[in-house]
């Protein structure tokens, strides 16, 4: 045969196939989520999240300490709220002395170059489990950004470099950066969930956080998984408010929403590997179906090639092993 082009040249050798690699996956691309709660030496694990635990905050304070010196640089904290904090105003979500905030601080004074993000969203301190305040058995847009603000002022206050709204009500990042700005907190990012689907893969976060809705589903604010243009409508919003990333979330279902947004905005692009997508992998790990270790780096690596700058993801440990090869 004479051939004017034998694409496989570019494969025949590991050297050549890493000289030619379009994307790569580091250390610098991960943001590790915590899932933080109250008590001392407490290490629950989380059934449907094999090998992921619920951590006091002793315990999450030294692991952060490891995450660093692993060279993971960014932790997003969530915390699971006493059932006795929770109400329909989410007020636990601006106690100074919240367990969120009292993380943060901590976080802050032991590891201070760890840049750390926080949840924005009431359905930890839901009583409906909603991440919104319910008025007649409807998820209200207004009070609930009210109530955003001021869960994100005290985050702001207690320390944390991003707050990391993933409720998905409107204008939510335009009244949080106004309310920064007011109160002079201009060292606080905001990375936005912008284009955050209703999705089935939710499931094991919300064991981990007690924090499925007790009513309905979350549909009349997490996108439709039909949409694509809208994502990126919302993107443009989020930027346009003042975010300083944007988000897409899920991932693995969504990697062409991640792209569709790359190629719209910018700014930077993450992107969340979420707890349905990690049970995944552990679960068909665990029956030998597939090689857990390859598909953690290829799942993670098409999310990086898709457009994604930074991805949340429960992996983060085990990519850096696995990059460090
Ligand atoms: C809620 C929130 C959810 C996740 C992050 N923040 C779940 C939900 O919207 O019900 C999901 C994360 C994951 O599944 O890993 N504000």
């Amino acid at each position: 045969m004479i051939l004017h082009h034998r694409p496989r040249l570019l494969r025949q050798s590991p050297a050549i196939r890493s000289l030619v690699a379009e994307t790569s996956l580091s250390v610098n691309d991960f943001i590790a989520p915590l899932f933080v709660d109250e008590g001392e030496q407490v290490h629950t694990p989380i059934a449907s999240m094999p090998g992921y635990f619920r951590n006091s905050l002793d315990i999450t304070v030294k692991e952060v300490k490891e995450l660093y010196s692993m060279g993971i640089k960014c932790v997003l904290l969530f915390v699971k709220a006493k059932d006795e904090t929770k109400d329909n105003t989410g007020k636990e979500a601006w106690n100074k002395d919240g367990l969120m905030q009292r993380t943060v601080r901590a976080i802050k004074n032991t590891v201070p170059e760890m840049v750390v993000m926080t949840d924005v969203a009431l359905d930890p301190y839901s009583i409906y489990g909603h991440d919104g305040i319910v008025k007649d058995g409807e998820i209200v847009n207004d009070e609930t950004v009210e109530a955003l603000v001021k869960m994100s002022l005290s985050h702001a206050e207690a320390g944390a470099d991003f707050v990391a709204p993933s409720d998905m009500m409107d204008g939510r990042i335009g009244a949080i950066r106004k309310a920064f700005e007011e109160n002079n907190y201009t060292k606080t990012g905001i990375m936005a969930y912008s284009a955050k689907y209703a999705s089935c893969f939710y499931g094991p976060f919300r064991d981990a956080l007690d924090s499925a809705p007790g009513f309905g589903d979350k549909k009349t604010y997490q996108m439709n998984y039909a949409n694509r243009t809208e994502a990126v409508k919302e993107a443009l919003l989020d930027v346009e408010e003042g975010a300083d990333i944007v988000m897409v979330k899920p991932a693995l279902s969504y990697l062409d929403i991640i792209r569709e947004v790359k190629d719209a905005v910018r700014v930077p692009v993450s992107c969340y590997n979420i707890s349905g997508e990690y049970a995944m992998i552990k679960a068909a790990a665990e029956k030998g179906w597939i090689d857990e270790n390859k598909a953690i780096l290829e799942t993670l690596g098409s999310m990086k090639r898709a457009g994604a700058d930074l991805i949340a993801t429960y992996f983060a440990r085990d990519a850096v092993r696995l990059l460090q090869g």
